[in-house]
C-alpha cells in the first residue's frame, strides 16, 4: 500500500475527520488533528494536504514530493521553515468558484440597491422608498482576474454591471475592459465598486490603503465608491478603511477577510454604517470536492502526467 497522505487542515475538525474516513481509500491518511500523531516524524511521506498548518509541519515531513493547499490561496504555509522545493498545488473547484460568484454578486447588488438603508428602515418600521441606479450605470473594477476574478466578472456582466479588471499581466476577456499591472491608476479612476480578489504576496500586502481609495471614482452613480474584499485580509489596511468610510472617501464596504481573523470584537468595522461583514466564509472549500481533487492530482502525478493548478513558486501564487 502506498504511503498515506498527511493532512493538516484547520477547517471544522469534526467534518474533516468524518469525511477523511471515506477518502484516500487506496493509501489512507494521517490527520494531524488526531492527538495520537503528536510528535511523530513524517519523513517517509510523499504528500501533504494543508491549510494553516502547524509551523513545524515541513520540518517533520521533509521529503514531500507535492504539497496540496486546502484552499485557492497558499499564503498560510509558503513562508513556513523547511518547506521543500517541490510543486505546490492549489484548490481550484467549480463549487468554490460558484460560491465566490454568489457572494460578490450579492454584495454588489446590496450596495446598488441601498440594502443597508432598507434594513435600518425595516427595523424602525419605516416605509421609505429609495431610488437606485441601474447596474449598467455602475462600474465594478475587479483586482485579480484569475479563476475567481474571471468567474465573478462573468456573473456581474450577466447582472448588467459594467465590469473592468486589473491583473499583473493584462488579460483579453470579451466584454470587459482590462488593465495590466502598470495601469492601476487608470483602472481605479473608472471604478465605482472595487472588488479585491488578489492572492496575498509581498506585492499585494497592504495594497488596499488610503492612497488607493483616494484614486477611486467619486460622484459615480452610487455617489461614493465602495470597497469589497474577499481575497486576503492582509492586503487591506483596516485603519485606512475606517478613516475612508468616516470621511466619505468610501461610501460603503463589504469585507469577508481581515488583517486578524477572527475580526476582534472591538474593531470599529463592526459598527460602521453601510459595511457588511462576513466571517471569511464567502467561498469555503468543500471537503469531499477537495479530497477528490487531491486524489485526481496524485493519480496524475504517479502516472507521470503534469500536475494541474500548480502555483508559480517564484511569484508565490
Ligand atoms: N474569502 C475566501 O473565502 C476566499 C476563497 C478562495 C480564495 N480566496 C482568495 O482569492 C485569491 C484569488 O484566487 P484565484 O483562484 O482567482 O487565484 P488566481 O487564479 O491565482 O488569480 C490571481 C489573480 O491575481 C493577479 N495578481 C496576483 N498578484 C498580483 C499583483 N501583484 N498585481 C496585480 N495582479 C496580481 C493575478 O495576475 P496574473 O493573471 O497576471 O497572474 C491573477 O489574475 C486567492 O489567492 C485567495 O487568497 C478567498
Amino acid at each position: 500500500m502506498p504511503a498515506p497522505i498527511l493532512v493538516d487542515l484547520k477547517f471544522n475538525p469534526e467534518t474533516v475527520t468524518r469525511i477523511l474516513k471515506t477518502a484516500f481509500v487506496d493509501r489512507g491518511s494521517i490527520n494531524l488533528a488526531d492527538a495520537a500523531n503528536d510528535g511523530r516524524d513524517f519523513h517517509d511521506l510523499d504528500y501533504a494536504l494543508v491549510w494553516k498548518p502547524d509551523a513545524d509541519i515541513f520540518r517533520r515531513a521533509g521529503n514531500l514530493k507535492v504539497v496540496f493547499s486546502g484552499g485557492a490561496g497558499v499564503d498560510s504555509f509558503m513562508h513556513l521553515p523547511g518547506r521543500p522545493d517541490v510543486p505546490v498545488v492549489r484548490f481550484v473547484d467549480r463549487s468554490l468558484t460558484v460560491r465566490m460568484n454568489e457572494w460578490v454578486v450579492m454584495q454588489c447588488l446590496m450596495h446598488l440597491r441601498g440594502h443597508s438603508a432598507h434594513d435600518q428602515h425595516q427595523r424602525k418600521h419605516l416605509w421609505a422608498d429609495l431610488t437606485a441606479p441601474e447596474a449598467a450605470e455602475v462600474t465594478v473594477g475587479i483586482m485579480g482576474l484569475g479563476v475567481l476574478g474571471q468567474g465573478v466578472a462573468a456573473k456581474l456582466r450577466m447582472m448588467g454591471f459594467n465590469v473592468i479588471g486589473w491583473s499583473r499581466t493584462r488579460k483579453e476577456i470579451d466584454g470587459i475592459e482590462t488593465f495590466g499591472g502598470a495601469d492601476l491608476d487608470a483602472f481605479l479612476q473608472k471604478t465605482d465598486i472595487l472588488v479585491g480578489l488578489l492572492p496575498l504576496t509581498p506585492e499585494t500586502t497592504g495594497l488596499y490603503n488610503a492612497g488607493l481609495f483616494a484614486k477611486l471614482r467619486q460622484g459615480g452613480a452610487l455617489g461614493k465608491p465602495v470597497f469589497i474584499n474577499c481575497g486576503r485580509g492582509k492586503s487591506q489596511v483596516e485603519a485606512d478603511i475606517v478613516r475612508a468610510l468616516s470621511s466619505g472617501v468610501l461610501g460603503g464596504a463589504s469585507l469577508d477577510v481581515f488583517e486578524v481573523e477572527p475580526l476582534p470584537a472591538d474593531s470599529p468595522l463592526w459598527d460602521l454604517e453601510n459595511v457588511f461583514i462576513t466571517p471569511h466564509d464567502s467561498a469555503a472549500s468543500e471537503e469531499n470536492a477537495l479530497f477528490r481533487h487531491v486524489e485526481t492530482q496524485i493519480a496524475r502525478f504517479e502516472r507521470g502526467e503534469p500536475l494541474q493548478f500548480t502555483i508559480d513558486l517564484a511569484a508565490g501564487y
